[in-house]
């Protein structure tokens, strides 16, 4: 019979001597800055660790506390955000830096408090209350539903198991270290209890895990078939003037809202001929296809043919003229790969400039 008690116990002991040293994590019992925990959990909402590390030192660095990132001007924000995705999150971000400043710097410290914030989610509010304020929040991301759904070898298919699967992460909820309790359940879930291969050999919760019991613990959770992605076709104009190139100001709402970007043609189901294309065009040209470049976005995967000229900007459209080393740094990753083509032209051997 599973014990929570015991459970709890043997996770936390886990997690005092395998514990993830994360640039975020304040030393084992001490607190730590509401401001980073903020920062990092709205980070880590829709990627990896690794991935959120140097944007995570970054931030930090140019922006200590709260107040300095309140006090940046918003465009700079969107730039060093460039390349984590999810951009409206990056726009919820300055918001509350705004918010919590004007309520005098300093956090609320429970989660409803947290919640009244801009850009606080259920998840976003129970982590930074369960990790920077100790607060027995039940904190459920993607690791801890897994982590269930395999010790209680949940059947029913996400997403319709959320709400069980969270009753489930919430029975083990108490008073006693609940910051520790909940990334050592994220620790688990990113190093041994992986979504492929988990290492049930390593696992602190194994004599009680009924997945493992059954032996093949890597086919829970169960998942609901993914909706159809249909593929979409777009072209990108990476007009040049000397080493810089004209960048467009992305509609703040919508896809990349807000953020600079290649000027394109619309993203549609059809491919997209030359002349039809061309029309589209920030310049009279002429216009060379440098090729093609892929990205998988959250609905739909998109194959954008990038195009290359130099000077003639059409009257009436404004661009920013940026070097194209920082417009790589400052812009989403689909256009990232885009200006890499035309970087890596400009290496060619014999490359006219
Ligand atoms: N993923 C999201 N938040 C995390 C944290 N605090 N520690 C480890 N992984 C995480
Ligand atoms: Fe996951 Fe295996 Fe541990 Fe069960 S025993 S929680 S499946 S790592």
């Amino acid at each position: 019979m599973t014990s929570v008690a015991s459970l709890r116990r043997r996770l936390l002991d886990w997690y005092d001597r395998h514990r993830r040293d994360l640039p975020w994590r304040a030393p084992p019992g001490a607190r730590a800055d509401p401001y980073r925990v903020w920062l990092s959990e709205v980070m880590l909402q829709q990627t990896t660790t690794s991935h959120a590390a140097p944007y995570f030192a970054h931030f930090t660095q140019r922006w200590p506390t709260v107040r300095d990132l309140a006090e940046a001007p918003e465009a700079e924000i969107m730039a060093a955000w460039a390349g984590l995705g999810y951009y409206a999150r990056a726009r919820n971000l300055i918001a509350c830096a705004r918010a919590v400043q004007a309520a005098g710097g300093v956090f609320p410290d429970t989660e409803e408090g947290l919640r009244a914030l801009p850009g606080f989610g259920p998840y976003t509010a129970a982590a930074v209350a369960a990790i920077a304020f100790d607060r027995p929040a039940t904190v459920v991301d993607g690791n801890v539903e897994r982590v269930m759904a395999r010790l209680f070898a949940v059947d029913e298919p996400l997403p319709s198991s959320k709400p069980s699967l969270r009753a489930l992460a919430a029975r083990f909820t108490r008073e006693t270290r609940p910051g520790d309790w909940a990334q050592a359940l994220m620790d688990l879930g990113a190093t041994v209890c992986r979504p492929r291969s988990p290492l049930c050999e390593s696992c602190p919760l194994a004599s009680d895990c009924v997945a493992a019991a059954r032996g093949v613990p890597e086919t829970w959770p169960r998942k609901t078939p993914r909706a159809e992605r249909p593929l979409r076709h777009g072209v990108a104009f990476v007009l040049r003037d000397q080493d810089r190139v004209g960048l467009v100001q992305r509609p703040s709402r919508g896809l990349l809202g807000g953020m600079l970007g290649l000027p394109t043609t619309d993203w549609r189901a059809a491919p997209w001929s030359r002349p039809e294309a061309l029309a589209c065009a920030p310049a009279p040209g002429p216009w060379r296809l440098l090729g093609g470049v892929q990205h998988a976005f959250t609905h739909f995967p998109l194959e954008l043919e990038v195009y290359v000229a130099r000077g003639g900007v059409r009257p009436g459209l404004d661009l920013t003229w940026t070097p194209l080393t920082e417009a790589i740094a400052a812009t989403p990753t689909v256009f990232a790969k885009a200006l890499r083509l035309a970087l890596a032209q400009d290496d060619e051997p014999g490359a006219a400039s």
